[in-house]
């Protein structure tokens, strides 16, 4: 006689450490007609016409096949860009489906309380909010290390005297920092990264708003990786294609664990055509830098502090309100920005550079609610 089962119910089914995870919360994307959209650094210029017809044209018979599966034309033009092989770069489903393959290839999964290195993933704070999520799904100890008040990069001997650990298994750094903009000098990465004994990701999704990349680094140091994605700056965030540059063993170790199609047809060839058409794309960048400049000396004017930023948004700290009523009252006048409510930034706000027309906006609905 077979003895009667009792189904478990199913929350039941659901690893207990699975259960407790927190998942990431991107920034809100609302679809509220006249809205001014400043809160994901989205670029405001739509793709260049070069690669909308390129996706156009791709929606044909294409679509019932598979794709690439390595993405490899891409990670051809791509080496061509960075002057390196391709066997030095991956392509993903946007640099985030990268940034956690990273924690299955380089961390031990903790087996119990005593976590060791192999175990660690470590980022400073504030930095982009997914990689505590990462490492809560893998299961990771997390190593979170402050940034100083003004956000800068501390040099070794401070974090020498900090909780860094300099033999963490994986360490993401993003450069240029978000949320703060904050840039990093590549000759100070340098030093970090020599110092650093795990996989060390530096994580350039701003990066061509920058007046330096470290895309040296990840030719120069075995253990260092720099990511990039199209989302940002090349205005394909809905393609999700992102990619790291690293050494050839690195990569070849995140290809034998990454979904056999994981970079999709249409976001190949909307990437392949924005690397053809990339001299449409440098242009832009120069305007939104300029804009970028600008709304930072007009918001100084109006007495905010705003960091000097190296990347498409600024970080803004009003002074005669808090930050959250700055926010809130914005959004009533349908301007959204992203205000992190947690300790070290709740009395800042991030802004993303958009149109003149947007930022012209976001200053006259500022000056008025400072009237109030
Ligand atoms: C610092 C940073 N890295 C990576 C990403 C993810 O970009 P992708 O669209 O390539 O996944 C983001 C997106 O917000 C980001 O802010």
């Amino acid at each position: 006689m077979t003895a009667k089962r009792k189904n478990s119910t199913p929350k039941q089914l659901v690893r207990p450490m699975v259960r407790k995870l927190r998942g990431y919360v991107p920034g809100e994307q609302p679809n509220v007609p006249g809205l001014i959209k400043l809160n994901t650094n989205e670029n405001p210029a739509p793709p260049s016409p070069k690669v909308i017809r390129a996706i156009r044209s791709a929606a044909d018979d294409r679509l019932r096949r598979y794709p690439v599966p390595s993405a490899q034309p891409l990670r051809v033009a791509l080496a061509k860009l960075h002057d390196c092989k391709p066997e030095n770069i991956i392509v993903g489903n946007g640099s985030d489906e990268l940034l956690a393959l990273a924690t299955r290839a380089f961390v031990e999964p903790r087996q119990s309380n005593a976590a060791t290195r192999r175990q660690t993933i470590q980022y400073f704070t504030p930095s982009y909010s997914l990689y505590p999520i990462l490492a809560g799904i893998h299961g990771a100890r997390r190593n979170e290390v402050r940034l100083p008040a003004d956000f800068g990069l501390p040099d070794n001997d401070a974090l020498q005297n900090s909780n860094w650990d300099f033999g963490a298994a994986l360490t993401y750094i993003t450069t240029p920092n978000a949320p703060s903009g904050r840039g990093y000098l590549t000759r100070d990465l340098a030093k970090l990264c020599a110092a650093q004994k795990g996989v060390t990701i530096l994580d350039e999704a701003y990066v061509d708003f920058a007046d330096e990349n470290a895309l040296r680094l990840a030719k120069r140091f075995p253990h260092v990786i720099v990511s990039r994605t199209f989302s940002k700056a090349y205005s394909l965030c809905f393609a999700r294609v992102g990619y790291f540059v690293g050494h050839p063993e690195i990569i070849a170790a995140l290809d034998r664990i990454r979904d056999s199609y994981n970079t999709n047809g249409l976001g190949q060839v909307a990437a392949l055509a924005t690397l053809s058409d990339i001299g449409h794309y440098r242009k832009q960048f120069e305007r939104i830098i300029q804009l970028r400049d600008k709304t930072t000396g007009a918001l100084e004017a109006l007495g905010f502090k705003v960091l000097p930023s190296q990347a498409n948004f600024i970080f803004a700290k009003p002074t005669a309100i808090t930050a959250a009523q700055w926010f809130r009252q914005l959004r009533e006048r349908k301007i959204v920005t992203r205000w992190f409510d947690t300790p070290k930034v709740r009395n800042w706000l991030r802004i993303t550079i958009g149109t003149e027309a947007e930022m012209a906006k976001l200053l006259t609905a500022t000056k008025s609610i400072l009237k109030r």
